[in-house]
Parts: structure tokens; C-alpha cells; sequence
């Protein structure tokens, strides 16, 4: 199994070192345009290997993509980050043109491979990766949701005052501060609904939270975050890798499900060894459906820039 990681910063480089510790790939290639920097990544990782306790082999290389060849899986997550203050829309003009060249380069090396959309804004992205390769739906998958997943499970389970491990919950929609949508209905501590334990307050605050978890972070950080982004994108390389069938939200190319068409946007996917091997429509309530529908709006609208 050999995955590609493009842009060695702060995200790929995390999710090359999840990958690595979960030692289920035999290869992780970092690629960056900055001279040096995916290989001095990629050497200060292995030099991890002996105490980490993995054998995945990582090397670097400045733009070679011969390098990539063969690859199973390629992760995107070269461009720019946002700072403080910043929207993750404000990054499009710079990173659509990263993202449509990074993709034809991955693709020519590795014709059959399954790619993974991170830069932002990431539905965007994603779908600016459709249009520019013409890859089979299955085979284009962007990394929102599972993040954002995940952050809604902490704040869920600070709440509750209840371990993580015991909390359950999913975000859809576009991956935006605005788009996207905590199903907090459908949230649950071991089985019932965070309603038995949580005033609406209390839940509503869960949500805006979630909303705002990223940016919340960049306040923190100076710039985005990048543990979370990365174990969030190694979970979906390796529910693909080891095709263990695993539900995600992930921005997907919807034809209709959710009565949404021609746009990505975050739904609850199964991940297998074909990549998104079923998209899953749940029964949304009235107002779901209607912040689902009001984020592909923007989503939307952030894709005509595209053509701008
Ligand atoms: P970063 O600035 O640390 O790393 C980006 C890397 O991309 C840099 O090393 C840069 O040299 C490289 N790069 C730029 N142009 C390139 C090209 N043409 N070819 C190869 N490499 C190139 O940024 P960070 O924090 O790693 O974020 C990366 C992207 O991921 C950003 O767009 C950020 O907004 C996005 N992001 C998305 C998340 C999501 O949930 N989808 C979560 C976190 C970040």
C-alpha cells in the first residue's frame, strides 16, 4: 500500500506520521514545492521509526512526481493555510490553482489511485478535482466532516463530563464555520440522545462551538491546526487501505441524494478499498434539510468563483 502526501507542512505531514504509527502502509511519499523540506520531513519522521515502533517506509522528494508512482492513495494538502481572522473561502483564488495542477501530476503517475481532497475551501477543492481530472465519483473524496466529527465529539462529550469513547455524533454540510451542519438530534451517549442530559442551551452552544472549532484554533495557533486535520485524514487512508467499511461524512460528488446535485458536499459515506463505495442519505429532519440545503447554496457559490 503506498500513499502520497502532497505539501509537507502542518497538516500532511501529521497525517504522515499517523499513518506511519498505525503501520498499516508500506510507503508514504511526501511531496512539497520548498526545496528540502518534504525530505528533511520525511527523514525526521523515519529517524521516529526505531522508538515509534513502525516500519513504513517514508521518503521525500521537491516536485519529483515519478516518485508517486504507483501510488494507492494521494492526499492533497499542499496551499495555504488561513490565519487569524480569515475565512477558509478567502483561500481560494491561491489554492484552486495548487490543487488542479497537484491533481493532473498525481494522476498521470498514478491513473488508478484513490484521491483524498484537504486544501481548502475543501468542497470546493474537491469539486474543482472532478472537473479537472474526470476520476469516477468513488475516487474523489474530500476531508471535512470527519474533523469536524470529531471536534463536535469533544464538545459533546465536555458537556456531558462523559469520556469521548462514550459519545457518538456526526457533522454534515459544507465545511465552513457557516456550512456546517452538527446533526446534534442524532447525537448520543452510549445509545440516548444527549437530549436526556443536556438542556437546548446547553446543546445549541455544542453546536456553535463545533462551528467555529477551527477558527477557534487559529485564534489559538496563529494558523490552522493540524493534529486533528491529520488523524482525521489518516482515518480515512486507512478505512481505504484496509477497507474496513467505515462511516464517515466526507465531501462526496452528489446526482441527486439529499435532492442536492453538482456540488461536494459533506454525507455520511461507507469508505472501503474502492474508496466511497455508497453514499448514505439519512432521514433528516425539516430543519436539517434546510441548513443542508442553505450550505450547498454557498458551497455553491463559492464554485462559480471557479470559473471567475
Ligand atoms: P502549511 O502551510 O503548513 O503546508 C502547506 C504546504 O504546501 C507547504 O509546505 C507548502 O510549501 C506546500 N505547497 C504549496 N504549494 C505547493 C505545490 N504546488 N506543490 C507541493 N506543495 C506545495 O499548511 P497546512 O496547515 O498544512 O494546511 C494545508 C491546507 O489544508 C490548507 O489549505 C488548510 O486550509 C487546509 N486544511 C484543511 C482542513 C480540512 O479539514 N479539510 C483542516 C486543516 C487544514
Amino acid at each position: 500500500m503506498k500513499v502520497t502526501v502532497v505539501g509537507a507542512g502542518a497538516v500532511g505531514a501529521s497525517c504522515a506520521e499517523y499513518i506511519a504509527i498505525k503501520n498499516f502502509a508500506s510507503e508514504v511519499v511526501l511531496v512539497d514545492i520548498k526545496e528540502g523540506f518534504a525530505e528533511g520531513k520525511a527523514m525526521d519522521l523515519m529517524q521516529t521509526a526505531s522508538l515509534n515502533g513502525f516500519d513504513t517506509k517514508i521518503t521525500g522528494t521537491t516536485g519529483d512526481y515519478s516518485k508517486t508512482a504507483g501510488s494507492d492513495i494521494c492526499v492533497i494538502t499542499s496551499g495555504i493555510a488561513r490565519k487569524p481572522g480569515m475565512s477558509r473561502d478567502e483561500l481560494l483564488g491561491i489554492n484552486a490553482g495548487i490543487v488542479k495542477s497537484v491533481a493532473a501530476s498525481l494522476v498521470e503517475q498514478s491513473p488508478n489511485t484513490i484521491i483524498i481532497v484537504v486544501s481548502n475551501p475543501m468542497d470546493t477543492m474537491t469539486y474543482l478535482v472532478h472537473k479537472a481530472t474526470g476520476l469516477p465519483k468513488n475516487r474523489i473524496i474530500g476531508m471535512g466532516g470527519a474533523l469536524d466529527s470529531a471536534r463536535f465529539k469533544y464538545r459533546l462529550a465536555e458537556a456531558l463530563g462523559a469520556p469521548i469513547s462514550d459519545v457518538d455524533g456526526m457533522v454534515i454540510g459544507g465545511h465552513s464555520d457557516k456550512g456546517m451542519v452538527p446533526l446534534t438530534r442524532l447525537a448520543t451517549r452510549n445509545s440516548v440522545p444527549v437530549s436526556e442530559f443536556l438542556s437546548e442551551e446547553r446543546i445549541e452552544q455544542v453546536k456553535q462551538d463545533t462551528k467555529v472549532g477551527g477558527a477557534t484554533l487559529t485564534g489559538l495557533l496563529g494558523t490552522s491546526a493540524w493534529y486533528a486535520p491529520g488523524a482525521a485524514v489518516s482515518g480515512l487512508v486507512q478505512a481505504i487501505a484496509c477497507d474496513q467499511k467505515k462511516i464517515y461524512p466526507c465531501s462526496t460528488l452528489l446526482e441527486g441524494e439529499y435532492g442536492l446535485s453538482d456540488l461536494c458536499i459533506g454525507v455520511p459515506v461507507v469508505l472501503g478499498k474502492d474508496g466511497i463505495e455508497k453514499i448514505v442519505e439519512i432521514n433528516l429532519s425539516e430543519e436539517e434539510k434546510t441548513a443542508l440545503t442553505a450550505s450547498a447554496e454557498a458551497v455553491k457559490n463559492n464554485n462559480a468563483a471557479l470559473n471567475s
